[in-house]
């Protein structure tokens, strides 16, 4: 480091610092407001009530930015406009996906003269104005990307030192997301801080802006991230690393998931949710069974469902899939509780999520990766002790097909066949209030949100 780069990170930290104090002394005011106003410590901007759903466009086309070469596949406008208009014909913004997101790469390298940031001229000629105003003629919303250090993660500009500017550009520019990554920090506390204040300057816009976080991913080696601080400033976080395209790369995250639900689970709740990271369902590496798999746990785990495939070119199962209506239901359950898994026998996983109305989703995983289909029999006593089925209760599967299980007791012995690597999602409703209209009332609910 230079020695007048030196000098201006100092007075940028100290800029901060004193930044940093002013929130100290603001912050007991503003639990209080944020706990009169909602009961529990979350971001209080009235966002996210249900997980976030859209398009993100980092697992699929990464930093492409070669747009002579590879004209189809590259970071500019056209990507997302694609998107935008594919996402409202097609039926994606009529189950729920309206966020269409933009991630790394989009920048210039150098800010403007004002010291604003501004898109790379070549691939963004119109302007992130213009784009999201395009964006929103179509119904949708328009997510951007940024990074709490001195650089982007693919070595853009970052927002260190400027997080009240770039927080009002975003807002001048109709920006509705944020995605808030955590490279290039000068230390822990400087980026914890950095988180805090990109959230308060969101807020001082006064335009809605969803702030994802990446916040505690990079804490993990060197201590527990503080979830009831992270809830207060962000409307979903990333807790582990990146996703790719493979089932190896699913099971991992599933698998950290669970062994660290105790502690994140429950911070989950309206306004704020664990973000395992994308849905990389109709791309290259997961199987059938596996986007399965991904798909309803995510639904379980109640997860922003940011999908990151190409909307131009995806099979007809996979959107069949990613559009299944009672799927997303679970995912967008009013409760808004996080699902756990609850058990593990043999091979198999049981993943359990209470839902509103009495009733809950369950999935079973089959974790064998070789040999047939296996059954999984259990007794409906047994799930969650029975609280869905007192007198009856109705069991329908969702996945892999919707159908109706009929009608059973506390006694009855339920017998699934999953596939190795893959999930039978199913949901139990208390039977004696209505349980056929729960069901219904599931579809209807994302409906509702559909015709907003
Ligand atoms: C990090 C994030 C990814 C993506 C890239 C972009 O790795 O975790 O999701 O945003 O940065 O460079």
């Amino acid at each position: 480091m230079r020695k007048t780069e030196w000098l201006q990170s100092q007075s940028q930290m100290q800029r901060q610092r004193e930044m940093a104090r002013g929130y100290v002394l603001l912050l007991p005011l503003l639990i209080v407001v944020l706990t009169l106003a909602t009961g529990v410590s979350s971001l209080d901007n009235g966002l996210a009530v249900t997980p976030t759903m859209g398009w993100l466009h980092w697992e699929r086309f990464l930093c492409n930015v070669d747009c002579e070469e590879d004209p189809h596949n590259c970071i500019n406008e056209q990507l997302y406009m694609q998107m935008a208009d594919i996402m409202a014909a097609e039926g994606w913004k009529d189950v729920g996906y309206s966020y269409v997101c933009i991630d790394d790469c989009w920048l210039a390298s150098t800010r403007d003269a004002n010291h604003r940031l501004q898109p790379d001229p070549k691939r963004f000629p119109s302007g992130m104005k213009k784009l999201a105003d395009y964006v929103h003629s179509k119904g949708l919303k328009l997510g951007i990307y940024q990074d709490v250090g001195t650089y982007t993660c693919a070595g853009y500009p970052g927002s260190y030192g400027y997080y009240e500017l770039d927080a009002q550009t975003f807002a001048d520019w109709g920006v509705d997301l944020l995605k808030f990554d955590g490279c290039n920090f000068i230390n822990l506390d400087i980026m914890i801080e950095g988180y805090k204040n990109m959230s308060l300057a969101l807020n001082k816009t006064g335009r809605d802006i969803v702030y994802s976080c990446e916040w505690p991913f990079y804490l993990w080696p060197f201590k527990e991230p503080n979830y009831t601080d992270i809830k207060k400033y962000c409307n979903h976080w990333r807790n582990y690393g990146d996703i790719d395209d493979s089932w190896g790369s699913v099971k991992t995250i599933i698998d950290w998931t669970a062994n660290h639900q105790s502690l994140i689970a429950p911070v989950a709740g309206p306004g704020g949710w664990n973000d395992p990271d994308m849905l990389v369902i109709g791309n290259f590496g997961l199987s059938r069974d596996q986007q399965m798999t991904q798909m309803a746990l995510w639904a379980i785990m109640a997860a922003p469902l940011l999908m990151s495939n190409d909307l131009r070119n995806i099979d007809a199962d996979s959107k069949a899939l990613l559009q299944n209506r009672y799927v997303i239901a679970i995912n967008q359950d009013p409760l808004g509780v996080q699902g756990q898994r609850v058990s593990k026998l043999r091979n198999f996983e049981l993943w359990s999520r209470p839902l509103a109305g009495g009733g809950f989703a369950y999935a079973v995983v089959n974790r064998a990766e070789i040999g047939s289909p296996q059954k999984f029999s259990i007794v409906v006593f047994s799930l969650d002790s029975g609280k869905a089925c007192q007198k009856e209760c109705l069991v329908t599967q969702i996945l892999p097909a919707f159908r109706f299980q009929g009608i059973h007791v506390l006694t009855s012995v339920l017998e699934f066949w999953v596939n190795p690597t893959g999930t039978v999602l199913f949901t139990v409703f208390p039977h004696s209030t209505g349980s056929s209209r729960k069901v219904e009332a599931l579809r209807s609910n994302v409906d509702r949100r559909s015709n907003l």
